[in-house]
């Protein structure tokens, strides 16, 4: 028997979304399928990042897999005239993966330039810490969908995590630089849950 998948996200579905989000999430979502890309962020949240993503890398297909439709439907909504609800040009480069990354991994061939990963829910409780998404079997499954110079790019406020993620590393055959980089505000950076004081990073090569 396949062994179950730890499910790493919390709930799926939030607030009703409204008539224009849900009318993108029926019509529009299924025509962004991806396929294959060149870069991937997982667990997009609101989508800040991979909006930038897109602007700043007309020349990629950039995919996002995130689970939570209301983050989906923000996504959306974000890159779509409210006028007639098409993709404006500079986001026509935006696929996406409305559920958990591991599936859409098992189906794509893609090798990535980048992967990013940007505060991982930190299940800081000891009882969930097996929810956490990047353990060293999820590490070392990434590793195989990098280009020859592909980077995984993480970062997050919750410096425990940090900690526990450059133990997993010991664990793979993936090489860590701790870069000191600043990226946009995502929404989840803003809330600051961790209440640290500033992000860090995380740089996986092969
Ligand atoms: C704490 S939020 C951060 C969201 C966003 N990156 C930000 O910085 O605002 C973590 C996100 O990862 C998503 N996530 C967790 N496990 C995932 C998985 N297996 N595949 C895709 N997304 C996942 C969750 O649904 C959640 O939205």
């Amino acid at each position: 028997m396949e062994k179950q998948e730890i499910r790493t996200f919390g709930r799926r579905h939030g607030k009703k979304l409204s008539a224009r989000q849900q009318t993108l999430v029926d019509e529009l979502l299924p025509t962004l399928k991806p396929t294959t890309g060149d870069i991937l962020e997982i667990g997009f949240g609101a989508g800040e990042h991979v909006r930038f993503l897109a602007k700043n890398n007309p020349q990629s297909i950039i995919i996002g897999a995130e689970p939570f439709m209301n983050g989906v439907a923000s996504l959306l909504s974000a890159i779509t005239d409210e006028k007639n609800n098409t993709v404006f040009d500079e986001y026509k480069n935006i696929r996406i993966w409305a559920d958990d990354v591991r599936d859409f991994l098992r189906e794509t061939d893609s090798k990535f330039n980048q992967i990013w990963i940007l505060h991982p829910d930190p299940w800081p409780k000891a009882r969930h810490e097996k929810r956490r998404l990047l353990s060293a079997e999820f590490l070392n499954t990434l590793s195989k969908y990098l280009s020859t110079d592909g980077e995984i790019i993480i970062g997050t406020d919750h410096w425990e995590y940090f900690d526990w993620i450059l133990e997993q590393i010991k664990s793979t055959d993936l090489t860590a630089t701790i870069p000191d980089m600043e990226i946009i505000e995502t929404r989840y950076q803003s809330k600051n849950k961790a209440g640290t004081d500033a992000p860090k990073y995380l740089i996986l090569k092969n």
